[in-house]
């Protein structure tokens, strides 16, 4: 197979990555870029060198024959957009969250499954070289059996674009939850190996997002706090807090931690930046080790090269659509229990 032809969906902050991530890839070539705001189509397509410019993703896909797609658009528009490019016989790189409910994502995922073609969601915090060694030593069984986690993502006042499409749940499908919780969530899950939820209670308030929007008169519908507890058919337990806007002291925390019988682990941001270190905590004959990853390891490939990898080696790609649905499943299960203030049951494929 020749370089993969890529087309790119939605340029706005997170498309940028895309295009900078795959031109890291010697074989894959983004060909053909789509947005409907023309100065940055214009911007971005001449920044990266990208002529073919387009202004919707439809016309995109009708006129260049392309191997893979990036979707990077508002939440709202995943799903049409994925579907689209897997009928036109294109692989898929969706961003998070999947979607903006289990319910699309499932469409999502039926067509992948029907044309034979992949579903990636982008589940960027997976791709850094700690997330890589800790999952490497949870799956070589170094925690031993993990039964409980804690996920965390919150900042002191981040609220994405306050009057944009992120606190807008028509365009969103929520707030903090969906848009940072989701990555903390994910990363939880893979390294517990994907266990199958069962039941959620959820809680959401929006105090200080929605004073602000009031202050600024600008639409906002969605919490800018969440928090629930998620059990497992395992019997394990996680718990995630997500949120824009909480009256903490770093501007900026991520932490994830997972307790075993042999061992625990967190997987943290330093300094409030978007840089991370990871720490295993381990029992061994009765003595306690702490054990602290080396910076630089070893170097990890973006979610882009990676899924171009994929492709190119028809080897299996992580970060799958069936995934990105257990999440979904996960964040409309706490949702709805936030709206119903009782705990909400999530029922199993088979039922
Ligand atoms: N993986 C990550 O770490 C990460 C980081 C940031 C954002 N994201 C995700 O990426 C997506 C985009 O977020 P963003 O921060 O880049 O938003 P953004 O608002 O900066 O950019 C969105 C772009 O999509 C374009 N757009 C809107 N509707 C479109 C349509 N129908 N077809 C084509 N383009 C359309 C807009 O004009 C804009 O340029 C979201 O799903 C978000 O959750 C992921």
């Amino acid at each position: 197979m020749g370089s993969i032809r890529i087309g790119v969906i939605g340029v706005g902050l997170a498309g940028r990555h895309h295009l900078r991530d795959y031109r890291a890839h010697p074989d894959a070539d983004v060909v053909a870029i789509a947005d409907p705001d023309a100065a940055r189509l214009q911007e971005i397509g001449g920044e990266f060198g990208v002529s073919r410019r387009y202004p919707s993703g439809e016309r995109m896909l009708q006129e260049e024959e392309l191997d893979v797609v990036s979707i990077v658009t508002p939440n709202k528009f995943h799903k049409p957009l994925t579907i689209a490019a897997l009928e036109a016989g294109c692989h898929v790189l969706c961003e998070k969250p999947m979607a903006t409910n289990a319910d699309e994502a499932r469409q999502m995922l039926a067509v992948s499954r029907r044309v034979g073609k992949r579903l990636m969601v982008n589940f960027s915090y997976r791709f850094t070289e700690q997330s890589m060694a800790l999952k490497q030593q949870v799956d070589a069984g170094a925690l031993g059996e993990v039964y409980f986690a804690r996920t965390v993502w919150h900042r002191r006042r981040g609220l994405p674009g306050l009057g944009g499409w992120f606190g807008q749940k028509a365009l969103s499908g929520g707030g903090p939850l969906i848009d940072l919780g989701v990555h903390r969530l994910d990363l939880a899950l893979w390294l517990m190996g994907y266990p199958r939820p069962v039941w959620v209670l959820g809680s959401t308030y929006d105090p200080i997002g929605s004073g602000l929007a009031r202050e600024r008169g600008v639409e906002f519908d969605v919490e800018d706090l969440a928090v629930g507890l998620v059990r497992f058919e395992n019997g394990a337990t996680l718990e995630i807090e997500a949120s824009w806007a909480a009256n903490i002291r770093e501007a900026e925390l991520m932490e994830t931690r997972l307790f075993g019988t042999q061992g625990g682990l967190v997987q943290r941001n330093v300094d409030e930046t978007y840089k991370f270190e990871a720490e295993m905590y381990l029992e061994r004959d009765g003595s306690q080790f702490d054990v602290k990853l080396h910076s630089y390891t070893q170097p990890v490939k973006s979610a882009m090269v990676h899924f171009v990898d994929s492709i190119l080696n028809d080897t299996p790609h992580i970060a799958t659509g069936e995934e990105g649905l257990v999440v979904m499943e996960i964040l409309d299960a706490l949702y709805e229990s936030a709206a119903q203030g009782q705990p909400v049951r999530i029922a199993s494929p088979h039922e």
